[in-house]
């Protein structure tokens, strides 16, 4: 028979063998722990990745400010006042480019910016769709149309017209079955048709001012214009949570200026 004291011995052997193995055990465990807790705390207060935001200047610029501004971000320089072309804004990690409209999709095709605002036109004109395009802002709308001299209507012959949108206008008049010869401008199309450079000229129009005053009518809508918030494929997976944060707070910026009209 086992005496009392033997039977403690047997639990006392027991209980440092347990603690012994528990010591062991710990030992080793205890740099993978310290590992843990290192990488959680870095992840805690890692930085957010960087977001670049490529913003055409002009008119599209100065429609994007209040837009941001409802969002809560603000731009930190006077971009009026400043000669930068990148400027720091009050959310962390992003920063905008200011550039042409037109070059938008390149910064963002390429992967200069992970994001762009650019117009529709600008957009369709672009030789390429090596992007994402995510959201209509509802901003700087007009539309693409084709305009001529008041009493001349668009017919099925060879028709010259003057434009900086050549590949819509290509598009347009060949879906109409007509031969254009496509004279390529940079700007003030209106007056192609009265100096006898072409007969229509293909262009933007909002109030339609620039064109009475230059003795044009407009003649046939090809597509409404705003501008777009477009987004760089691999930064979609990337940064997908942050690209998809900004998105909804411009998306409810803009749900909230549309039911207020
Ligand atoms: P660039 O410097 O490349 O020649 P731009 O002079 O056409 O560009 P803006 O006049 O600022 O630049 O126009 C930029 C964008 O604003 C256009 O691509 C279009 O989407 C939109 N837009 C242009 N004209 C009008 C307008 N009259 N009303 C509303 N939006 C417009
Ligand atoms: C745009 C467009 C038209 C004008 C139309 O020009 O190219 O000329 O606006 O607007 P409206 O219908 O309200 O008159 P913009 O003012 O941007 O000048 P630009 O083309 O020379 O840059």
């Amino acid at each position: 028979l086992l005496t009392l004291e033997q039977i403690s011995g047997g639990c006392r052997d027991e209980f440092f063998r347990c603690y012994e193995e528990l010591f062991i055990l710990w030992f080793f465990l205890q740099p993978l722990f310290v590992w843990v807790i290192i990488i959680m705390t870095g992840k805690l207060f890692q930085k957010p990745a960087e977001l670049v935001l490529a913003v055409s200047k002009g008119r599209i610029f100065k429609q994007v400010l209040p837009l941001l501004e409802s969002a809560g971000i603000s731009i930190l320089e006077d971009p009026e006042e400043s000669r930068k072309l990148v400027l720091a804004t009050s959310m962390e990690s992003l920063k905008l480019l200011i550039i042409r409209p037109s070059d938008v999709p390149t910064f963002v095709e390429y992967g200069a910016a992970d994001l762009g605002i650019t117009g529709k036109d600008v957009l369709l004109e672009y030789d390429s769709d090596d992007y994402y395009e995510l959201l209509d802002l509802g901003i700087a709308k007009c539309s693409l149309m084709v305009a001529g001299m008041p009493g001349t209507a668009i017919s099925k012959n060879r028709l010259k017209i003057a434009t900086k949108y050549s590949r819509v206008a290509t598009d347009y008049f060949a879906s109409l079955g007509i031969q254009a010869e496509l004279i390529k401008l940079y700007g003030s199309m209106e007056l192609a048709p009265s100096v006898g450079l072409a007969d229509f000229i293909v262009d933007l129009v909002d109030t339609g001012d620039t064109l009475k005053a230059n003795g044009l009518v407009p003649l046939n809508t090809i597509c409404e214009i705003s501008s777009r918030l477009i987004v760089n494929k691999a930064t979609m997976k990337t940064k997908n949570s942050r690209v998809k944060n900004l998105i909804q707070m411009l998306r409810d910026v803009k749900l909230t200026s549309d039911k207020n009209g």
